[in-house]
């Protein structure tokens, strides 16, 4: 579904991804996991065109998207759930979720799989609850899962997720990774970014390590949790 080659991003004259080559099958829930500043945010950005690499290839389905722009790639079908979600917050939880239309016939479709606002509204009982609620009202649990059924209405065929638990109750914690987890399981191909190992470890088939934005390991999480001296070199502080 994806495929990065020897990917190199820097911002201005800062290199900061040095050669990350990694993949995802279609279907496969895949995280990305390192510290703080290593590059993770970077390799989403890349990804979607909004910090384009100056070399390397990025393959999604097989046709090379490193030159494209970051509306291209969302209409070839990669949605991009941000860090900082990017919540309209002068707009209603309706409108900020017609925003992630990709085009208007798309709110009613019908077919296999896909998500409308209907769905949505099912899944996320508490955005329907609040969808005349103005964005700036939201709780930070509700934006994150604002931002997530945002990007699901585009019915991107793979999903990127920046850190979707960071900063959020335990309890809300619990509720974002069930939503990650039902749609890793309904098929679609996730890339998530996550701090929390115990989440990782129960919701993603493979992992791979980033340190100073060069991929360090890759295996699975029964792998992970075998290899202390991974672990303790890059992830636990
Ligand atoms: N807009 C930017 N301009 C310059 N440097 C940046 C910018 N965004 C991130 N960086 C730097 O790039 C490196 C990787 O950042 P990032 O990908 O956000 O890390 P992570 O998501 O793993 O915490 C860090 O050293 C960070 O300071
Ligand atoms: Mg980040």
């Amino acid at each position: 579904m994806l495929e990065l080659n020897g990917v190199n991003t820097y911002y201005g004259n800062s290199h900061v991804l040095h050669d990350v080559s990694l993949r995802l099958e279609a279907g496969e829930t895949v995280a990305l996991l390192g510290r703080n500043g290593v590059g993770k945010t970077t390799t989403m950005r890349t990804i979607m065109g909004l910090t384009p690499a100056r070399r390397g290839q990025i393959r999604f389905k097989g046709t090379d998207i490193v030159r494209w722009k970051p509306y291209q790639v969302a209409r070839a079908g990669i949605g991009f759930v941000p860090e900082e979600r990017w919540i309209f917050p002068s707009l209603t939880v309706h409108q900020n979720l017609l925003i992630g239309l990709k085009s208007e016939a798309d709110a009613h479709t019908q077919g296999p799989g896909l998500w409308t606002l209907e769905r949505c509204y099912e899944a996320f009982p508490l955005l329907k609850k609040r969808q005349h609620a103005k964005g700036r009202t939201l709780s930070g649990g509700e934006q994150q899962m604002l931002a997530i059924a945002r990007t699901l209405v585009g019915n991107p065929e793979l999903i990127l997720i920046d850190e979707p638990t960071e900063g959020l109750a335990p309890k809300i914690v619990d509720m974002v990774a069930g939503i990650i987890r039902d749609i890793g399981r309904q098929g679609m191909t996730v890339l998530l970014v996550e701090q929390k190992l115990s989440i990782v470890m129960e919701l993603a088939e493979r992992i791979y390590v980033i340190s100073k934005g060069m991929i360090q390991w890759h295996g699975t999480p029964g792998e992970l949790r075998n290899n202390e001296a991974i672990r303790k070199s890059y992830l636990e502080v």
